[in-house]
């Protein structure tokens, strides 16, 4: 039998014996986090090959070496406020921007005390270990793996791309004019979509929603919501001292996230490159996510003691004059045109440079390090 059949199976297997004891139900989260992160199983924590070319998406470090690059200049000016900045890194993938940026701050000579990356997949650890140990020894012995959150918290900057959109999320749908919650059970032995009446906190939470955009959602509409958003945030923003956190992934304001017109939800699965409609397809072996609610993680920041210090597109973030420039010291022609168009799949409204979005908070920095980025903001 071949692994990616065998893994499927033992995913099948560990996901009905899981609903069985569940009283023949789990909510969809519970589904997500198994076959997306169930150690040696899931889909982040087996061998597939997953992001970048030949795997089933891709993300802009893989896209282009100047999307880190970039960031690097961006995030300069919030490194040369501490005396000693480290940078702490969630989610690394297969390690390319870690590699990326670190070389670039060396090249404008930007001194920081250590890089730490927080990675919960155990196969991307040894991918990010592997591809760092190309690294002078100079900048590769600044980089540390953390095991847990338990550290004392460090003055600089937190980074994290397209990382919210890989964390577990709930589903929900109206029925019968009734919030319920979208989950998984077993019908004649195989798993399938069903919903069961929604928790207090589920329908408390959606009522909230509802109330701020300022409409009912109609029968049939189906979205997601990240119940235990603030429990991550509070977590890994624990390890911020003095200092900012940038996320950057694609998504919205609550008031597009639960538009009327997305009414089969934000969720997307990837297989080799393809877009799957169901996620109980390639178990283990597609990858599943959802957009994320910037305001979300705006109201979450700004409870947890931060400010906005941005929110503007990925393209206005990217397209600033030196990150520009970096493309222009490109001596051939060829390759410089090359790495144009790549940018430009960054950067250009109808590609990913709109859907993305940039946003960076701040903890006990002065505010406004971004004053012109921030007139071209999307309203929260
Ligand atoms: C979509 S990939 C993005 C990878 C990389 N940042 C990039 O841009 O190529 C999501 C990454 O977040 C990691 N991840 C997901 N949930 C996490 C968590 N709770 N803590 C740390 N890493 C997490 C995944 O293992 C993976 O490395």
């Amino acid at each position: 039998m071949n692994a990616e059949i065998e893994q499927t199976l033992m995913l099948k297997q560990l996901l009905k014996n899981r609903i069985e004891q569940s009283d023949g139900w789990i909510p969809f989260d519970l589904f997500f986090n198994t076959i997306m992160y169930e150690p040696g199983l899931g889909y982040y924590s087996s061998g597939s090959h997953k992001i970048g070319e030949g795997g089933d998406f891709t993300t802009a470090p893989e896209i282009s070496k100047y999307f880190s690059k970039a960031i690097a200049r961006q995030t300069n000016r919030l490194l040369t406020m501490h005396a000693e900045p480290s940078i702490i890194e969630v989610g690394a993938g297969k390690g390319t921007f870690a590699f990326e940026y670190l070389k670039e701050l060396e090249e404008t000579g930007i001194e920081i005390n250590r890089y730490y990356i927080l990675e919960i997949s155990a196969d991307l650890k040894d991918r990010q270990m592997q591809l760092i140990s190309g690294l002078p020894k100079s900048i590769r012995d600044k980089v540390t793996w953390l095991e847990s959150l338990e550290m004392d918290p460090v003055d600089g900057i937190l980074i994290a791309n397209e990382v919210i959109d890989a964390l577990p999320f709930k589903r929900f749908t109206i029925e019968n004019e009734q919030i319920c919650e979208l989950g998984i059970t077993l019908t004649n032995g195989e798993l399938e979509e069903a919903t069961k009446k929604s928790s207090k906190r589920l329908i408390d939470e959606i009522g909230l929603i509802s109330i701020q955009i300022d409409r009912k959602f109609e029968e049939g509409f189906t979205s997601e919501i990240r119940l235990d958003f603030q429990k991550w945030f509070r977590g890994i923003s624990s390890l911020i001292n003095r200092g900012s956190m940038l996320f950057i992934d694609y998504g919205y304001v609550r008031s597009d996230f639960y538009r009327a017109d997305r009414s089969k939800g934000n969720m997307i699965c990837h297989y080799q490159n393809q877009v799957i409609e169901d996620p109980l397809q390639n178990l283990g072996y597609q990858d599943i996510s959802a957009s994320v609610d910037f305001t979300q993680l705006a109201d979450t920041a700004i409870e947890e003691g931060f400010f906005i210090d941005l929110f503007t597109s990925q393209g206005v973030f990217l397209l600033n004059e030196e990150s520009l420039n970096l493309i222009d010291d490109i001596d051939s022609n060829e390759l410089r045109i090359n790495e144009i168009q790549k940018l430009k799949q960054l950067i250009m409204p109808n590609q990913m440079g709109d859907i993305f979005k940039c946003m960076i908070l701040g903890k006990g920095i002065s505010r406004d390090n971004f004053e012109e980025l921030n007139q071209l903001t999307h309203t929260l």
